[in-house]
């Protein structure tokens, strides 16, 4: 496999064409939004940088890698050639059938069509193509370059031969492979989001507040970053979302998204990537509670 194409240059979609890149992958990295590719490719720059400086690149691997990814706003153009099909657009279902019926329109039928969702069913998105057996769940780990894990989900089509090969190929670019089964959340997320759900639920109960909360689980449970920074990482509307795929899909009331987090998202506090969540991220990156107004 050579040529990858990854849709969607956001938090993850920029840090899986950065990996593939690095590791030798032609990357065509394709975004609706130029402003979106212009910014993902320079975290993706950024990022390089913070490698070289920390001595575990050279600046020729910077050049080679940041040369092995070229940009496009046309879905048809980027797709061309992709011999995988990496998906990583916003976390909505049905721009993700949207995209997957395109996919299954424009691409070679011998292409594996990834998507990288935090908890849509790989099912559900393999149904609307014409070849499910092709069609598998990716889930990356932000941030990419960094993070060994790749969460392999089968969906209840996808082939033995595909499963392998997406687990062979997740090998190839250093990370460790977990093959799962397709249920809403996956692991991954059905263990961390009631977690981070109930973290937000704590807070909103004035039990105690945003620094306290995660300074508790960062020195009692050995946690490298508190549930409510890590929403912040993630992005509180990416976390919204996956409650609510598991409270539909489980239709389980432990699972409803805490009123508070609800309001953040419509109020447009996305967390980092919106400069401010519980924590505020403007430029002079004050770690202060924020989210007091919205109590
Ligand atoms: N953020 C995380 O920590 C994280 C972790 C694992 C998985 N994910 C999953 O990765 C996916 C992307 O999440 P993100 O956090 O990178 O989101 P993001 O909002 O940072 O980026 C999404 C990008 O998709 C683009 N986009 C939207 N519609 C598109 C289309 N039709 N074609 C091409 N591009 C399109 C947007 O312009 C945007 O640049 C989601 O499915 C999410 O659940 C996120």
């Amino acid at each position: 496999m050579k040529n990858i194409a990854v849709i969607g240059a956001g938090t993850m979609g920029n840090g899986i064409a950065h990996t593939f890149a690095q590791k030798g992958f032609k990357v065509q990295l394709i975004d609706i939004s130029q402003q979106s590719l212009d910014k993902g490719l320079a975290t993706i720059t950024k990022n390089l940088d913070r490698m070289i400086a920390k001595e575990k690149i050279s600046e020729s691997d910077k050049s080679e890698t940041l040369a092995n990814i070229s940009t496009f706003t046309n879905i048809k153009e980027g797709v061309e050639y992709a011999e995988l099909v990496v998906e990583a657009a916003t976390e909505n279902v049905d721009l993700k059938l949207n995209i997957f019926k395109e996919l299954n329109n424009l691409c070679s039928e011998d292409t594996i069509l990834a998507s990288n969702t935090s908890s849509i069913s790989i099912t559900q998105i393999a149904a609307v193509t014409n070849r499910p057996e092709m069609v598998i769940g990716m889930h990356f780990m932000n941030p990419v370059p960094i993070m060994k894990l790749v969460e392999i989900i089968r969906g209840y089509n996808t082939s033995d031969e595909v499963t392998n090969t997406i687990m062979e190929l997740s090998k190839t670019l250093g990370k460790n492979p977990v093959e799962v089964n397709d249920y809403p959340g996956f692991v991954a997320n059905r263990i961390l989001m009631p977690m981070i759900n109930e973290s937000i639920e704590t807070l909103y109960n004035g039990v105690a507040g945003v620094a306290e909360i995660d300074t508790v689980m960062k020195l009692g449970m050995a946690h490298p970053m508190g549930p409510l920074q890590l929403a912040d990482f993630i992005g509180l509307d990416v976390c919204l979302s996956i409650l609510n795929v598991m409270y539909e899909g489980f239709k389980n009331p432990k699972y409803a998204p805490c009123p508070l987090l609800v309001n953040m998202v419509m109020a447009g506090k996305l967390g980092v990537k919106s400069g401010e969540g519980f924590y505020d991220y403007s430029e002079n990156r004050k770690a202060e509670n924020v989210s007091k107004q919205f109590l």
